[in-house]
């Protein structure tokens, strides 16, 4: 399903861990549709390797970074400007991490110098690769970019802990963020919400098996796939969603607007 939709555009790709990252799938999707790109992680990700398998079938170079570091932003962008031969189209973020999730750390006990590390990884983070963008010149005029989030930014899904916080600020950065990059070089900014995804970051949410079968039956088309979400991020990457910008866009079978569906009530019947 190649439609040149990225023919001649140039990206950054943030976030591709293996082959269920939904990054993965973006990277692999403007492959087919024509872009040229950028892979990036933290250094310590890259120590897998798997990255390099993916930078192979898609003839890009990989260039390490920390999305905390500033220092490690710069040079990011600066080399993917140099290696891709301009400015840059499209940045994908595609970043979450929380410590207090990852230690089993109970919302109401958490353990707030982990706090703030997960809140600089999965949100701070955005604002810092924006800020290293604009401030470098990177990107093209009418370029995109878009991190991906979850619902629990605005509905209380208890397991998901403080990366609901971190979700919600990062959304809310899509929104300040575009504004001022809307009017000083006319880049769009927006926020994907995401149904539930069996990747390495999504299974380390307790209960996450039984959560993602609730929300299958809880949305009219079913979750969607990390592939679907890919095909997603490449139509905001396109020239075709030019005035779509400071949106948190939901991606999720239609699960954000269903107050509960004949599947889950038939479940309470005696
Ligand atoms: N999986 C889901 O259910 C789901 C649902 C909605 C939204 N999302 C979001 O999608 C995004 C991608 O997650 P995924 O599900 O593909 O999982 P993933 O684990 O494959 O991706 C998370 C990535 O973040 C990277 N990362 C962590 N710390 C970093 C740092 N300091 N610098 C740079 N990169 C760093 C990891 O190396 C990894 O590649 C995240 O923002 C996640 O919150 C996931």
């Amino acid at each position: 399903m190649a439609n040149n939709l990225l023919k001649g555009k140039r990206g950054i790709i943030f976030g591709a861990l293996n082959e269920q990252s939904i990054a993965w799938k973006v990277a692999e999707r403007a492959h087919e549709e024509g872009a040229t790109f950028v892979l990036t992680n933290a250094p310590i990700a890259m120590r897998m390797g798997e990255i390099n398998k993916l930078a192979e079938a898609t003839g890009s170079t990989v260039v390490p970074a920390d999305a905390t570091s500033i220092e490690d932003l710069e040079n990011l962008v600066s080399q993917a400007v140099e290696i891709l031969g301009g400015k840059i189209d499209f940045v994908l973020h595609s970043i979450g991490m929380s410590v207090n999730v990852r230690k089993g750390r109970h919302y109401t006990d958490e353990n707030y110098d982990w706090t703030m590390k997960g809140l600089d990884v999965s949100a701070l983070s955005f604002h810092k690769v924006m800020q290293t963008t604009k401030k470098l010149n990177a990107m093209n005029d009418w370029g995109s970019i878009v991190a991906l989030t979850y619902i629990a930014a605005q509905r209380v899904f208890p397991d998901y802990n403080d990366m609901a916080d971190n979700k919600s600020y990062l959304e809310s950065i899509a929104r300040s963020f575009g504004y001022h990059y809307g009017i000083s070089d006319n880049v769009r900014v927006n926020t994907i919400s995401q149904s539930p995804t069996m990747t390495t970051a999504g299974s380390g949410v307790k209960g996450f098996n039984e959560f993602i079968n609730y929300s299958e039956k809880m949305s009219p088309l079913g979750n969607a796939s990390a592939l679907a979400c890919a095909d997603y991020c490449i139509a905001m990457f396109s020239d075709l969603t030019k005035y779509v910008t400071m949106q948190n866009l939901f991606h999720d079978g239609g699960f954000s607007n269903t107050g509960v569906t004949q599947e889950v009530i038939e479940k309470f019947s005696n």
